[in-house]
């Protein structure tokens, strides 16, 4: 009698899955074939015990894993790979595989390595051995959007970013995707010409090294910034495929990858907003400003972007001569209100024009209000990612 634990076998070879699925088929009756373009689809229908994760020829599947261990949490994967690079195989335990296999001479040892991995699901404690991997490659994707120019996105996501920095242990990624002009490197005061596109040559198997190598460090906070490259011809050539792999793979490095989109639905902000964990719907309560969310949700509804339970409304530049106030908000869309970000224009602007930053130190005194705000929309963050992991 054959095995009960189901094996799904993630493959895009047909020749190879059909020779993995014959290895496997007399010990797993339950077993199937898909292609890594399925998985996002398909693994939470399946809910597989084991799965045999073969990487193509071309191009990486280690974003794949924490997509793995975030939808099916209890399954095992095992990584079959040709590229023997001690980098990438570090990465693969890390993102949590429960074992890598070389091919082709390893093959061989699948049938141990399946022994051993339903082993492990039966017991318990090798079950929470592999838990505590999996909360590695978790890195969580909050993206600042809005359909509105000019509602504060940009110096949210950057105030965001060095709060977190500065008021926890956790590490954070900004990433600059207004790809045309920039806008982050001016309220954070970098200076640096390196860029996204400059991880095309090594997209295949991107990691931390190559991302730090395109990063500049704000000093203040010690967050990472991947800055816009502030070029159109540059602009046009960069792909959904250079910021999914960017975002996946930060996801296993980083803690908080804050991403600061342009107004502009393009194929690359339908990317984003579909990898996010959080979209931080950015808008300055006024009539015109509800007006214009409204059709930004009709577009996300034809697009097929699902907003339900990860978009949060955060209301900017409040004040005493604010139109609409937070309730009315509420009256409005069933999104929950998670920040109401006071203006403080005099003294935000004093301190872009002086040359300084919104944050420049722990425990700092007599920071704006609107810093004020951007602490408590981090306590709420923060919190979320807490209440997950117990
Ligand atoms: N709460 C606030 N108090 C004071 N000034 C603010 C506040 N929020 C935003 N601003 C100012 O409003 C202007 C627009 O903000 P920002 O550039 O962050 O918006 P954006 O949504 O990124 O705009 P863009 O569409 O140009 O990318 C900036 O000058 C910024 O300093
Ligand atoms: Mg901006």
């Amino acid at each position: 009698m054959g095995a009960q634990e189901k094996v799904l076998i993630v493959s895009d070879d047909a020749t190879l899955a059909e020779d993995f699925r014959s290895k496997v088929a007399a010990e797993f009756p339950q077993n199937q074939v898909i292609e890594s373009s399925e998985v996002r689809r398909e693994i939470v229908r399946l809910k597989p015990d084991i799965v045999l994760l073969h990487e193509p020829k071309e191009g990486t599947s280690i974003q794949l894993l924490p997509y793995i261990s975030k939808e099916v949490p209890d399954a095992l994967t095992i990584f079959m790979t040709e590229r023997r690079d001690p980098i990438r195989t570090r990465d693969v335990n890390r993102a949590g595989a429960f074992d890598i296999l070389f091919l082709p001479d390893e093959i061989h040892a699948l049938d141990d390595v399946l022994t051993q991995a339903v082993k492990a699901l039966k017991s318990k404690s090798a079950q929470e051995a592999a838990a505590a991997t999996f909360s590695w490659a978790q890195g969580q994707v909050v993206t600042f959007y809005s359909g509105k120019g000019g509602s504060g996105r940009s110096l949210i996501a950057s105030t965001l970013a060095q709060t977190i920095g500065l008021d926890s242990n956790a590490s954070v990624l900004l990433v600059d995707l207004n790809l045309q002009y920039g806008g982050l490197e001016t309220i954070l005061k970098i200076d640096s010409s390196r860029n996204i596109f400059d991880l095309d040559p090594v997209l295949n198997e991107l990691n931390d090294n190559h991302i730090r190598s395109v990063t500049a460090v704000e000093a203040s906070s010690q967050i990472e910034v991947l800055p816009s490259p502030r070029n159109a011809e540059i602009a046009e050539q960069i792909t959904e495929d250079h910021v999914q792999r960017l975002l996946r793979t930060a996801r296993l490095y980083y803690d908080y990858i804050l991403v600061d989109l342009p107004t502009e639905m393009t194929t690359l902000s339908y990317t984003v907003l579909e990898e996010s964990d959080y979209i931080f719907y950015v808008m300055i309560p006024n009539m015109l400003s509800m007006s214009v969310f409204r059709t930004v949700l009709d577009l996300f509804s034809k697009l097929g972007i699902d907003p339900n339970d990860r978009l949060q409304m955060v209301l900017n530049r409040i004040s005493r001569d604010t139109e609409i106030s937070h309730k009315d908000v509420n009256r409005h869309f069933l999104f929950p209100v998670i920040a109401n970000l006071r203006d403080d224009s005099k003294k935000i602007q004093q301190l872009i024009n002086q040359g300084n930053l919104v944050r420049n130190s722990r425990k700092e005194r007599g920071i704006s209000f609107f810093a004020r705000d951007v602490q408590k929309l981090a306590g709420w963050l923060l919190k979320q990612q807490n209440s997950q992991t117990v």
